[in-house]
C-alpha cells in the first residue's frame, strides 16, 4: 500500500491531523498497544507466538487478522486490563488525530466465551473511558459487537446478558467478524432484542459480502447506519436508496486496503461512495493492529486523494451527524468543530 503523503504540503498534513473529529468504527480489541499486549502477557502468563512488538501485528487476509484479534485478547482478564486498554487507545486518539467523541465496538463473547464475566468486560471498558474523559476531555460510549461466527442463539444470549449490564454508556449493538461465511440474516433474532430494548443498531456489511447485505441490515435487522458497505457499488439501486435515505457508512481505508486489496486509496471504493453521494465519514477500525491510527486515515485518505478543505470539513461533519449524540449535543459538538475547524484554516491555510 502507498502510505506516504509527501504529495501535499506539511502544513495540510499537519490540518488533517489536528481537525477535531469523531470517530463510529473502532473495535477496541483492535486497538491494544504492541508494549500492552507483552506486558499484559507477562502479567498473566499468557504465552505468545513473539513477544517481539514489531512482529506482534502480521498477517494478510481477515481470517488471519482474526486470529491474531483473538490471541492478543486473551491477555486482557482484569477489570483493570479493559480499563486500560480503553484508556490508552482513546489517549491514542486524542494525541495523534485530535478525536474529541467516539462509539466504540467490542466483542462480549470472545472474553466472556474464555470465561470473563460481562461486569468485568463492561465496567472496566466504562472506568477506563470515564478516566481518559477525565485526562484528555474524550467523551466515549460503547457498541456490543455480534461476532460473527458465534451460532445465532449466542448472539442473542449475548445480548439479553448485554442488556442485564446494561449501563448510561452502553447504546448500541452492532456486528462483526468474517462476513462471507455468515449473512446478517442469521442474527435477526438478536437484532429484535436488542432493538425492542431500544438500543440503537449498526452492522459491518458489503464488507466482503454482497450489496443485498446492505438491504438485509436495513430492512430485516433495522440497522440505523452502516459499517463499511463497499460492495454497494455493485448495485446502483441499493445505492440510489441509501443516498435518498441519506444513509451513513463508516468506512475504514487502511484496514481494507490491507484485507480486501485496495492498497491505492485513490481507487479504493470509498472514492466512488463520495462521488455516487452517499453519506460516509472515516475511521481507524482496528488503529494499532493495522498500523495506523485516526489522524493519519485522514491524512493518507484526504491527502492521497487531493481533497478539498471543504471536502474534508464535509465528511468530519457527517461524523457528528451520523454518530448517536443527542440532537441538542450534535448540535453543540457541530459549532465547535465548525470553530475549531475555521481557526485551523486560518492557522494552517491562511
Ligand atoms: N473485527 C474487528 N475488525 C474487523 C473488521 N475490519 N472486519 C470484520 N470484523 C472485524
Ligand atoms: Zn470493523
Amino acid at each position: 500500500m502507498t502510505t506516504s503523503s509527501a504529495d501535499i504540503s506539511p502544513n495540510y498534513q499537519e490540518y488533517l491531523r489536528r481537525l477535531p473529529k469523531v470517530e463510529l468504527h473502532c473495535h477496541v480489541e483492535g486497538t491494544l498497544r504492541p508494549a500492552t499486549v507483552v506486558e499484559l502477557a507477562t502479567k498473566h502468563g499468557v504465552a505468545l507466538p513473539t513477544t517481539d512488538v514489531d512482529e506482534v501485528y502480521r498477517y494478510s487476509t481477515i481470517y488471519e487478522f482474526l486470529e491474531i484479534y483473538q490471541r492478543v485478547n486473551s491477555t486482557v482478564i482484569d477489570r483493570e486490563d479493559f480499563a486500560r486498554i480503553a484508556y490508552e487507545t482513546l489517549e491514542d486518539g486524542v494525541k495523534l488525530g485530535n478525536l474529541k467523541y467516539r462509539e466504540m465496538f467490542f466483542n462480549p463473547t470472545l472474553h466472556t466465551a474464555r470465561g470473563i464475566p460481562m461486569a468485568t468486560v463492561i465496567d472496566g471498558l466504562i472506568d477506563g473511558s470515564k478516566a481518559a474523559e477525565h485526562d484528555f476531555g474524550v467523551r466515549c460510549a460503547f457498541i456490543a459487537d455480534v461476532y460473527r461466527q458465534d451460532p445465532p442463539e449466542v448472539a442473542r444470549q449475548m445480548v439479553e446478558e448485554v442488556l442485564a449490564h446494561r449501563r448510561p454508556e452502553l447504546i448500541g449493538l452492532g456486528m462483526d467478524a468474517a462476513e462471507a461465511p455468515d449473512p446478517p440474516e442469521k442474527f435477526v433474532e438478536a437484532y429484535r432484542v436488542a432493538k425492542a430494548a431500544g438500543l440503537r443498531l449498526t452492522s459491518h456489511c458489503a464488507e466482503d459480502g454482497p450489496a443485498s447485505n446492505v438491504t438485509t441490515c436495513l430492512d430485516l435487522l433495522g440497522c440505523q447506519r452502516l459499517d463499511h458497505g463497499y460492495h454497494i457499488l455493485e448495485d446502483p439501486a441499493v445505492v440510489a436508496r441509501c443516498r435518498d435515505e441519506g444513509i451513513s457508512f463508516t468506512v475504514c481505508p487502511t484496514s481494507t486496503a490491507v484485507v480486501y486489496g485496495w492498497p491505492d486509496l485513490t481507487t479504493h471504493p470509498i472514492t466512488k461512495m463520495i462521488d455516487a453521494g452517499l453519506q460516509v465519514m472515516l475511521n481507524s477500525d482496528d488503529p494499532t493492529m493495522f498500523h495506523t491510527d485516526i489522524g493519519t486515515e485522514y491524512v493518507r485518505f484526504c491527502g492521497q486523494n487531493n481533497y478539498s478543505p471543504a471536502l474534508v470539513r464535509r465528511l468530519v461533519l457527517q461524523g457528528v451527524e451520523a454518530s448517536w449524540l443527542a440532537d441538542v449535543e450534535k448540535a453543540t459538538m457541530r459549532r465547535a468543530f465548525e470553530a475549531e475547524i475555521d481557526k485551523l484554516d486560518r492557522e494552517l491555510l491562511g
